[in-house]
């Protein structure tokens, strides 16, 4: 059984959360694509683990985790997350495993990235963890790859190359000093010793895993809002995060994968530049941030915060083939009075009839929203569909009509047990 796990919004929507409830099943956990721009959060026993690699599975301790040729790989973030594993008394040897097709992110993919982001025109709030330039040099068919770190002197002629290139770019473009081609050499050499026991061919691995049945989870990073294609370009991430990306990041065909599951939160939000058509205005936006903790998992960020938007959750759900919705901190929403969601968009005195590619009509769209009942008591406690407050349930239901995909997991608070399994 191969599973999803999609976000369906900007990213951020629980992901790591439902990676490792579902991971306790799994045989195997895979993240498809992104890099260290994603954080994912889990919490077991009231400890918080932020990955942003390394799969959320890991804290199962039955599972190999892969990360799949589909990501971008900075090393020294990997071996960072491997030592807070380690000190968490999580042994990732001989149970992580890394593609040997993956693209490095190099140095000069986060200079380059900060400083298209100050000085290159068109800011787009990146993470600045060099994803963008990465993949870049993925797509010019100039990146670097996890296999180039086992031949030491392919590497060094390649990042040599590579730096003749990006020092015109530092000196003439951005006027700053250029960057020394040694170092880095040096660098990443050393990778190759400590991530070596990691690297191997990680679509053969899947591939004979597929053939013997086994449960596989594909973590996707990101949300269907951020994919380069589909999602609000340019503010978008520089990979496809949505389930297209899921089979492509890993090598497992479309065909083989059995369920597709969207994560998606009881409101939404949003990090970094870009039209967000239900952004709440200030005191709101504050008082949602803060109730919902809403600070990025990776920068600190303050992510703009904003109600259920329904016609990016259908968008979302039909690009992907969503089976199944997992709705996430409902408990955020229980002391609201009335809750709106958004069922759809109004530009010039007419509904859009889907959502559209011009960000310039995303940006000056009227919201048409639903307004329903609050709850205004504690769902954090509630573990079956049944007991939760009556408005609550007919919200869920509500979301599942509008984006005609069945909400079968609900989240109420952060803790792998706040988690309701509908029947
Ligand atoms: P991801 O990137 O999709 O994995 O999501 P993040 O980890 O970046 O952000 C989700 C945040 O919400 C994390 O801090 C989670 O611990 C937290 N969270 C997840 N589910 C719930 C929930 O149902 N209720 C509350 N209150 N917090 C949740
Ligand atoms: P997870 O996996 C939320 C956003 C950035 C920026 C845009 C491009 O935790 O959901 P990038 O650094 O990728 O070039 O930035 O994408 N972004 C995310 N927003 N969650 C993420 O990951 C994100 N990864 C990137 O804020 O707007
Ligand atoms: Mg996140």
């Amino acid at each position: 059984m191969v599973t999803a796990i999609i976000g369906v919004q900007w990213g951020d929507e629980g992901k790591g959360k439902f990676v490792d409830f579902l991971s306790e099943k799994a045989d195997i956990v895979v993240r498809v694509q992104g890099g260290a721009n994603a954080g994912h959060t889990i919490v077991v026993d009231g400890k918080q683990c932020i990955l942003h690699l390394i799969p959320a599975g890991i804290l199962h301790p039955q599972t190999t985790c892969v990360i799949g040729h589909g990501a971008v790989i900075d090393p020294q973030v990997l071996l960072d997350e491997i030592k807070v594993l380690k000190d968490l008394g999580i042994e990732t040897k001989g149970r992580l495993l890394i593609s040997n097709r993956a693209h490095l992110v190099m140095p000069y993919h986060k200079i380059l990235d900060g400083l298209k982001e100050d000085k290159g025109g068109q800011k787009i709030g990146t993470t600045r963890r060099g994803i963008g330039p990465a993949y870049m040099d993925k797509a010019a068919r100039s990146g670097i790859r996890v296999v180039d770190l086992l031949k030491p002197e392919r590497l060094k002629e390649k990042i040599r190359e590579n730096i003749a290139f990006v020092n015109k770019t530092l000196g003439g473009v951005y006027h700053v000093p250029e960057m020394e081609a040694e170092t880095i050499v040096r660098e990443y050499l050393t990778f190759d010793q400590t991530i070596d026991p990691y690297i191997t061919d990680t679509t053969a691995f899947l591939h004979e895993s597929v053939r013997q049945k086994k449960n596989i989870i594909l973590e996707g990073a990101q949300g269907t809002l951020l994919d380069l294609d589909l999602g609000t370009y340019p503010f978008v991430t520089s990979s496809n995060t949505t389930a297209g990306g899921a089979s492509t990041g890993s090598g497992i065909g479309p065909t083989r994968i059995d369920k597709v599951i969207g994560i998606a939160k009881a409101y939404i939000t949003r990090v970094g530049e870009g039209p967000m058509p239900t952004e709440l205005p200030e005191p709101e936006g504050t008082r949602l941030r803060e109730r919902g903790h809403e600070f990025g998992a990776t920068t600190g960020r303050p992510r703009r915060c904003g109600w259920f938007d329904a016609v990016i959750g259908r968008f979302a759900c039909q690009i992907s083939g969503v089976d199944e919705l997992a709705i996430t901190k409902l408990d955020v929403l229980d002391d609201m009075k009335s809750i709106k969601i958004c069922t759809g968009y109004k530009f010039e005195g007419q509904i859009l009839k889907y959502f559209p590619a011009d960000l310039e009509i995303l940006a000056a769209v009227e919201p048409v929203y639903e307004e329903m009942p609050g709850w205004q008591s504690d769902t954090s406690g509630v573990r079956k569909f049944a007991d939760l407050p009556l408005p609550a349930q007919k919200y869920l239901n509500r979301l599942e009509e509008l984006m005609e995909t069945r909400v079968g997991l609900i989240s109420v608070g952060a803790g792998r047990e706040q988690t309701i399994v509908k029947q």
